[in-house]
């Protein structure tokens, strides 16, 4: 395993009382957790649904999104972040990584805003790779049109600052900030997701969104405003959030050590590059990324990956390229050779464990296991 859940006997105990409740699902759970996201995240609402993915889809519809549009994000994702902007029409527009932190590049970003279109408008979503927070202040001020639209993807962020010391999920520098509660995200709500903001126009539809595109009227009386669908929260998920929550900074805090003590054993290996540390006081991290020079090491990965499997290490990589997936492919065909960071990076990187439960011991074991197989 790479990243597994911490679930303790509060959590437990929390799920246990929420069934003794009278609702089980879209209950008083539900929104103590969403109103605990916001508080935390320093954002006016949080709406919690099935998924980060939904979550993602619930954004693009929030913002109309449409077929003029273009959608400007990083290759280096989950194809979440895209999927349902790409399915209402949008046109991906990919920036290549800085391979400092995994996520795009911002002077690559900078220089694509300069190429203004004369259709439709930018929304570009910034992935907060790893939980490394992108530098929003700068995203935000390169931007040249007061139309473009700003989703943030933090699933992998809960937690972190941005460079400018604002908490991710504030959207101090966005319209929406997604989150994902995947069991290996830094807490869990088994499935889940939520959107945060700061505009009462986009928290309506969000919310309409998540409930068939339902405008109540009276008790028995509703209108449907959209075609949507269903994507509550139980009972159940809100108050394993609402405890989890409560575990975060513990949470945070032992990732933090586990990265230090990471960086510590790398320190003097040759031919292993890690993520700038510049940020590590204000990170969150999800994910232990390596990059293995391959000019100075011939590996297959997938040899490596099941190697270190029989050493008891697990391993896993993020991401395959957006543009390499053949549902993209077939659309818009072979974009390697416009990528050289993000190609690169396809071909050195790994992600080491990283989660809760994990111990400095198994850290040193980890590191020890990789150096003797490489070398
Ligand atoms: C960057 C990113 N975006 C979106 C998602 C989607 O989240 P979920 O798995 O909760 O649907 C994930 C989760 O894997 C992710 O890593």
């Amino acid at each position: 395993m790479y990243a597994r859940q911490s679930i303790d006997a509060s959590d437990i105990e929390a799920i246990v009382q929420s069934l003794k409740g009278e609702f089980i699902t879209r209950g008083p759970k539900v929104k103590e957790f969403e109103e605990s996201l916001s508080k935390y995240c320093d954002a006016q609402y949080a709406v919690v649904m099935n998924s980060g993915s939904t979550a993602l889809e619930a954004c693009y519809f929030a913002a109309d999104a449409g077929p003029a549009d273009r959608l400007i994000t990083t290759p280096n994702t989950f194809i979440a972040t895209i999927s349902r902007g790409v399915d209402r029409g949008m046109t991906p527009v990919f920036i290549d990584i800085d391979r400092n932190n995994g996520s795009f590049s911002l002077e690559q970003l900078e220089y694509n805003l300069d190429f203004q279109s004369t259709r439709g408008r930018e929304f570009i979503v910034p992935v907060h790779f790893a939980g490394i927070a992108i530098d929003m202040k700068r995203l935000s001020d390169s931007l040249k049109n007061p139309n473009s639209v700003v989703i943030e993807d933090a699933a992998h962020a809960l937690g972190s600052l941005y460079p400018s010391g604002e908490k991710v999920g504030s959207c101090a520098y966005s319209d929406m900030t997604i989150l994902s509660f995947h069991p290996a995200k830094t807490i869990t709500t088994a499935e889940g997701g939520a959107v945060l903001t700061n505009d009462p126009v986009l928290y309506e539809k969000l919310i309409s969104f998540r409930n068939n595109g339902i405008k109540r009227k009276s008790h028995w009386e509703y209108d449907c405003e959209a075609l949507t669908g269903n994507y509550h929260f139980t009972e159940m998920q809100g108050a394993l959030g609402v405890s989890q929550m409560k575990r975060l900074p513990e949470f945070i805090k032992k990732r933090r050590a586990l990265v230090k003590r990471y960086r510590e054993l790398f320190k003097d290996f040759d031919g292993i590059k890690l993520f700038t540390d510049a940020q590590d006081d204000y990170t969150a991290f999800h994910l232990m990324v390596i990059q293995i020079d391959s000019e100075k090491y011939s590996f297959d990965r997938t040899e490596l990956i099941e190697k270190l499997k029989q050493k008891d290490v697990g391993t896993q990589y993020h991401y395959i390229p957006l543009y390499r997936h053949s549902v993209l492919k077939k659309r818009f065909g072979d974009l390697e050779e416009y990528f050289p960071e993000m190609e690169k990076y396809y071909k050195e990187a790994l992600s080491l464990p990283l989660y809760y439960d994990l111990e400095l011991k198994d850290v040193d074991r980890i590191v020890e296991t990789l150096k003797l197989i490489l070398r």
